[in-house]
Formats: C-alpha cells, sequence, structure tokens
C-alpha cells in the first residue's frame, strides 16, 4: 500500500481484529465461569461488530476510503489476534484488560486529532466509544480482583486478639 493509512482506518482494522479476536475467545475460553465469560465476549464482539460498520461508514460520510480488506486489517492493527487454542479465564481477563486499555489510549489519540481538525462528528464517536471501553475495562479489571489484591482493607479491621489483650 502506497498512501499513508490514516489513523482512522487503523482503528477500524483494530475493530476488525479485535471483532475476530474476542469470538475466539468467545468459543474457547474453558472453566467454571464458562457461561459468564462466553457471554460477555458475546457483547464485546457484537459491539465491535457495529462499531466496525460505523466508523467505516461515517469515513465514507467525509470522504474516506475505509480499508476493506482482512490483509489490509491485519498490516494496519495495533492490535494482535490470537490462535485458536484453549483459554484459562484469568487469561482472557487479562487479554481483555490490556486489550481494553489499548483501544482506550488509541481511541484518545483518534479523539485528540479530530479535535484539533474540528472534526466533531468523530470526536463525538470517539467519546462514546470511550465511555464505553472504560465500562468494560472496569467490569474487567473487577473480575480480576482476588482477596489478596483487597488485603489493605483487612488491615483496616481491629485484630481481636488486639481488643481482648486491652480488657
Ligand atoms: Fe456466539
Amino acid at each position: 500500500m502506497a498512501a499513508k493509512v490514516s489513523k482512522l482506518n487503523i482503528f477500524l482494522s483494530n475493530l476488525a481484529v479485535m471483532n475476530v479476536k474476542i469470538h475466539n475467545l468467545h468459543w474457547n475460553v474453558v472453566g467454571p465461569e464458562f457461561p459468564l465469560i462466553h457471554e460477555m465476549t458475546e457483547r464485546l464482539y457484537k459491539m465491535f461488530e457495529e462499531q466496525f460498520d460505523t466508523v467505516a461508514e461515517v469515513m465514507k460520510m467525509q470522504g474516506e476510503f475505509p480499508l476493506g480488506s482482512l490483509e489490509d486489517y491485519l498490516n494496519n492493527a495495533t492490535a494482535e489476534e490470537l490462535d485458536s487454542r484453549d483459554f484459562g479465564e484469568v487469561e482472557v481477563l487479562e487479554i481483555l484488560d490490556e486489550d481494553c486499555q489499548k483501544l482506550i489510549d488509541f481511541a484518545n489519540e483518534v479523539r485528540e486529532d479530530a479535535e484539533k481538525n474540528d472534526n466533531f462528528q468523530i470526536v463525538n464517536l470517539m467519546e462514546d466509544y470511550l465511555a464505553v471501553y472504560a465500562k468494560y475495562h472496569w467490569f474487567v479489571r473487577s473480575m480480576l480482583l482476588t482477596d489478596e489484591d483487597m488485603g489493605d482493607n483487612e488491615d483496616m479491621q481491629e485484630d481481636p486478639r488486639e481488643t481482648k489483650a486491652k480488657k
């Protein structure tokens, strides 16, 4: 490809890769929380599928050609796809945690560039996407928290042995 690829086309490529990547995790997650993660990833791939179409249509409205081949998406995406295999639940959540952060960072970059060019259609779109990515990122990080991560809260509780000693 000769021409420099726009940030929006890289964003579109990431959505195409994420759509397939999340399907992979949706099909292949294993563990006792399978239904929960299977359903959450279904909501995610439906979201990416819809955003993929919306971003391309907005590009057309603005006179830009959206990339249209899987080869182009793979060559331009910053998101990385995965081979098909079993994925443990925690592994899936860690992958989603990392990808959510990357999507947030990249959507922020697209938003900033659009703002500099007074392209408010893209600014608004990215703000909507940033809000929903932040929500999913919160879900994922909360699911990754363990009892050990909450150790600080326990320290604040009074030690029953000390209470006894004071008596
Ligand atoms: Fe499905």
